[in-house]
């Protein structure tokens, strides 16, 4: 059995969904029936994903949008093409770019990073929780985290900070969603491990072979719709290198930063490297 927002003939609404696992979802949820709004910046692979979808799931009906997250006018323009299409059941909050910006780079660069990965989904669920209020069916929004925005690896401060922002507020969502009307809408938590999608291998195409630690864009859809009818809301997807056991542990540490009062991302440091890697030998490889 589905999630109940999952459900023929609803419609699901997917930003950055000409490829990856924006494109992997939308798929996904065609197969059990739903009516597809398809947002994306990238016209062409818009174009590309929308003839695909029709080709595979014939009598699916897709709506494909243009536009960019960061503009307000082309969120709203989603907003109300979609109302326009169908009962929207199902919010995907996908798109985001991963180039990001050291902690004191410039501002210009955090700013762009911030409005695609975390103002884009703040604005979207502005819009659309309120018209899943006025619905009486079940209802679902999925937002994109990032195991980078749990155990925030270095290096990439802008990416991390904007993926540990997404991780609140769903979490603020969910809860505040349960409060008000139940389980009839629900938001959950998707958290990607290494996936081959453009976004890790730019310019691949349908013929580029997957190397083998990456998991496939399509496996992670699978995985979401799996949990979201078990009702989970942390939504893990391991990776062919890193293990659920393996995830498990390095969140514990990061956790244990705080309560041991060891240096931040001491997983990284130097004094704390060799016994992080002695804490996690029985699960590593696994
Ligand atoms: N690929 C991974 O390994 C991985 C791991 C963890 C989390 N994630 C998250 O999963 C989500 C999807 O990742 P992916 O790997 O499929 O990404 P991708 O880069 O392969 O695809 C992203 C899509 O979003 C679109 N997009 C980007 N900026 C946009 C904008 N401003 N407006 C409209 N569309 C825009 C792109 O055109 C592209 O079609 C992201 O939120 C990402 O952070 C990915």
């Amino acid at each position: 059995m589905n999630h109940p927002a999952i459900r023929n003939g609803a419609v699901a609404v997917i930003t950055g969904a000409a490829v990856g696992i924006g494109y992997a979802i939308a798929r996904r949820v065609a197969k059990e029936g739903m009516d597809i709004v398809l947002f994306d910046r990238d016209a062409v692979a818009l174009d590309v994903a929308t003839k695909s979808l029709l080709n595979e799931c014939p009598g699916v009906r897709v709506l494909a949008i243009s536009g960019d997250v960061t503009s307000d006018g082309d969120l709203h323009k989603l907003y109300e093409k979609s109302c326009e299409f169908g009962e929207v059941s199902l919010l995907v909050n996908n798109a985001a770019i991963i180039k990001g910006a050291g902690p004191w780079d410039s501002l210009s660069k955090w700013r762009t990073l911030m409005e695609i990965n975390f103002w884009s989904i703040l604005t979207l669920q502005h819009l659309f929780v309120e018209t899943m209020f006025s619905q009486k069916g079940h209802a679902a929004i999925v937002n994109l985290g990032s195991k980078e925005g749990i155990t925030t690896r270095p290096g990439n401060a802008a990416y991390s900070v904007s993926k540990a922002a997404v991780k609140v507020l769903t979490e603020q969502l969910t809860h505040e969603l349960r409060e008000k009307v139940g389980d009839r809408i629900s938001a959950h938590l998707l958290i990607p491990g290494y996936t081959f999608t453009p976004m890790n291998f730019p310019g691949m195409n349908p013929d580029t072979p997957k190397p083998d630690s990456p998991w496939s864009a399509d496996q992670v859809a699978d995985r979401l719709i799996a949990k979201m009818a078990a009702g989970d809301f942390y939504i893990f997807c391991e990776d062919n290198e890193s293990s659920w056991a393996l995830d498990q542990r390095r969140m514990q540490w990061s956790a244990d930063d705080m309560i041991q009062n060891r240096p931040a991302l001491s997983r990284w440091h130097k004094d704390y490297v060799e016994k992080f890697a002695d804490s996690i030998k029985d699960v590593a490889g696994k």
